[in-house]
């Protein structure tokens, strides 16, 4: 799929606030760091549309950008930054879950998580929320320029056997590094299917 624009349209901490448009939508969502921001700039191929950082917690709102003039991608904040006390926590955790809720638009959700780590207790709760939730997900493995080729089949191949504990199969995945291009046409091909379906 050719992203021909890819523009910012809301930022905020209400699901009921974000656009109201009936458009096709696709969230990022994942451990705090993990690189939501940065993966929605190697799918739009603009180096700083969503606001990324070294530092976890960077992105803290529901942040809309509309793609092609016709579907949206949302950045979310992470979760499970320890740091953020507990009370902040407890917001994002809310509009969080509420967005997840209130979003009808929503196709799927795509939860991030970092290649290198085995599956964390967070993620693997939250996966559990959008499979209860009814909500589809995919999984999408990022930082894969961190390790070498054998290094990434054997972690998705743990990853799978873990998942498999408490999943029936496993999800639909994906393997991706911002930094260095890789996935972006699996993802974008990904979403033109459904958006066409
Ligand atoms: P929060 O908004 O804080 O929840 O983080 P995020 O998930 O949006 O992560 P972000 O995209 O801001 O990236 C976090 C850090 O990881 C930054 O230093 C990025 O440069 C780095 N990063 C993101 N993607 C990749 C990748 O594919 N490879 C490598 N090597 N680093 C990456
Ligand atoms: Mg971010």
């Amino acid at each position: 799929m050719h992203i021909k624009s890819a523009e910012f349209v809301t930022s905020n901490s209400d699901a009921s606030k974000c656009p109201k448009e009936r458009l096709p939508e696709y969230a990022f969502i994942g451990r705090s760091n993990v690189g939501k921001s940065s993966l929605i700039n190697m799918l739009t191929s603009r180096k700083s549309l969503a606001k990324t950082s070294g530092r976890p917690g960077k992105t803290q709102l529901i942040n809309h950008f509309i793609i092609n003039q016709n579907w949206f991608l949302v950045d979310l904040p992470g979760y499970g930054y320890a740091r953020v006390s507990k009370s902040t926590k407890k917001v994002f955790q809310k509009f969080i879950t509420q967005y997840f809720e209130q979003r009808e638009q929503l196709v799927t959700a795509f939860v991030l998580v970092d290649i290198r780590h085995k599956p964390q207790p967070i993620d693997q709760e939250f996966m559990q929320y959008l499979g209860e939730s009814g909500i589809p997900f995919s999984i999408i493995f990022t930082k894969a320029d961190k390790l070498r080729p054998k290094a990434i089949e054997n972690h998705v191949e743990e990853y799978k056997k873990i998942l498999l504990e408490t999943w029936e199969e496993m999800p639909n995945y994906f393997i991706t590094s911002s930094s260095k291009d890789i996935g972006k046409d699996e993802v974008l091909n990904y979403i033109d299917s459904l958006n066409n379906s």
